[in-house]
């Protein structure tokens, strides 16, 4: 941003193709603040271009710098640093005690590992709970200390005042209805949602309120599929599913369920593309047995002391 801002002959252009979501037109002279080493940074309005030109794009949960860069560089669009944490991390059970500086650190990772793609920060439960003010600062600092480019949170019509807010406050907000994991006390546990007329038509009408309130996203989670469908083709936002079938904009899933990170039962929404959890048991289980049988480490694989050291006289200072 600086070299765009700081040098009068620097012309900030994103180098565009007529194919990439990233094709702007409009915008090409005037986005300043884009980062010319970052060409194809995918920022919130490619959401949009995207579903326009019927082209799927991909989201993946990431915790941590390592899996931020290689869901990055693999060249998935969005990354979302999720409550989901809770489980897959924490191993808390549920996403009830994530805190927001267990966001806040998890973003920081994932922001420095990756270039590209758009940086989703949950907000945890409790953070947008307590009024408009609190919830404005709580995203503000994900997005200010944190690095995030957007926040999601959980509900329908009862968060659009809230979202109304935080997008008047410059904040892009993801929602998410369907099963709220968050709301797991209330429902009583996760299942399919929207599965009764009632329920599926309040559901259509959540996602509409939500998207008249700004919302540039909207997660859809275990809802049945025609009703995603609905939903997904009478938005103009983008919908991301996880458990709605193949209609949605957008396909989340956490990643460590893709790699074969995760302990019981994976819901049947998930493939599973990996068993990193085979992977490492084997290397853990091969290394231990190296170490106790004196296959490890082998010399090359340790320091000799400099020659002009004469080991004599280490071994006199220990005798
Ligand atoms: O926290 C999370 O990872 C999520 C996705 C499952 C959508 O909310």
């Amino acid at each position: 941003m600086k070299e765009c801002i700081n040098s009068p002959l620097t012309v900030c252009r994103l180098p565009l193709s007529p194919f990439s979501i990233f094709h702007f037109p409009f915008y090409t002279d005037f986005m300043a603040y884009l980062q010319p080493d970052k060409p194809e940074k995918v920022y919130v309005p490619a959401l949009r271009a995207a579903k326009e030109r019927n082209e799927k794009l991909v989201c993946l949960t990431a915790y941590d710098y390592p899996t931020a860069r290689i869901v990055d560089e693999a060249g998935v669009e969005i990354i979302l640093v999720g409550d989901s944490m809770g489980n897959v991390i924490h191993g808390y059970g549920n996403t009830i005690p994530v805190t927001l500086d267990e966001i806040l650190s998890a973003v920081k990772a994932v922001k420095r590992g990756s270039n590209r793609a758009l940086i989703v920060a949950d907000m945890p439960y409790g953070s947008y709970h307590t009024g408009e003010n609190t919830a404005v600062r709580n995203a503000l600092t994900l997005m200010k200390d944190g690095g995030a480019e957007a926040v999601k949170l959980e509900g329908g019509r009862n968060r659009v005042e809230l979202v109304k807010r935080l997008v008047d406050e410059e904040i892009p907000v993801m929602a998410h209805i369907g099963l709220t994991p968050q709301s797991v006390h209330k429902l009583g546990g996760y299942s399919v949602q929207g599965k009764t007329a009632d329920a599926a038509a309040r559901l259509i009408e959540d996602a509409k309120m939500l998207e008249e309130a700004g919302a540039f996203a909207v997660v859809l989670e275990l809802v049945p599929r025609e009703i995603a469908e609905i939903i997904t083709k009478n938005l103009k936002i983008s919908t991301v599913g996880i458990g709605a079938g193949a209609s949605c904009d957008i396909q989340v899933l956490v990643l460590h369920d893709l790699i074969g990170m995760s302990f019981g039962r994976l819901p049947r929404f998930v493939r599973q593309y990996a068993n990193l959890r085979e992977v490492m048991t084997e290397a853990v289980t091969n290394w231990m047995e190296d170490v106790k049988s004196g296959n490890y480490p082998e010399k090359s694989e340790s320091y000799g002391l400099p020659k002009d050291v004469n080991i004599e006289e280490a071994k006199s200072t220990a005798s």
